[in-house]
């Protein structure tokens, strides 16, 4: 074995997690975000976190609302994750520019892509800094799943989103 770096690292070990953390605006519209570093944190209480650049305009919605909805894109959305992890909320309508069909979830008033496999609704605990990125980590409120959607990953980093097959 050789020294590399983290981002190498990071590359070595896709297929990466994905998720879309959907957030509302001022307006009340969503706001989707591509994110590859989310995790599991306990099962009782549940609870689960995520890390996002200082500069997300998603992580700054969280600040505010204190609510999220993480949901693990499903087959079909591929374009539709790049794009949502290559631009801002901050002066873009995502899921209008990407074509996301928007649905309701039980619990909150947020929407998610209606191509979804798992949506965890949840609520801001507390965030930690954690050098250029914060670490939001949140109780669950409720978690869905339909299981008959092929789930999609990140691969070589970030370059790719297709499913694991
Ligand atoms: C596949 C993929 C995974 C990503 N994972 C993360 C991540 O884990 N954390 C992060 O801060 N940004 C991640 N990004 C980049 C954000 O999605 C990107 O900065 C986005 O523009 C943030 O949008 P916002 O400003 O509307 O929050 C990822 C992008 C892609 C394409």
């Amino acid at each position: 074995m050789k020294k590399i770096t983290l981002p190498v690292a990071s590359r070595l070990t896709s297929p990466n997690p994905l998720t879309l953390v959907c957030t509302t605006k001022p307006d009340g519209t969503a706001n989707l975000a591509s994110v590859s570093w989310w995790t599991y944190l306990s099962f009782n209480p549940d609870m689960i976190a995520f890390a996002m650049a200082k500069t997300s305009y998603t992580g700054e919605r969280v600040r505010e609302t204190r609510k999220a909805v993480l949901a693990m894109p499903a087959e079909g959305l591929e374009e539709a994750v790049a794009g949502c992890g290559s631009t801002t909320g901050r002066d873009t309508d995502k899921a209008g520019k990407f074509g996301v069909e928007l649905a309701s979830v039980d619990g909150t008033d947020i929407k998610i892509p209606a191509l979804t496999r798992v949506a965890i609704v949840c609520t801001l605990k507390e965030y930690v800094e954690t050098g250029d990125h914060y670490l939001y980590i949140c109780t669950v409120d409720e978690a869905l799943g339909d299981p008959t959607r092929e789930a999609l990953f990140a691969w070589n980093g970030y370059s790719q989103i297709r499913t694991a097959k």
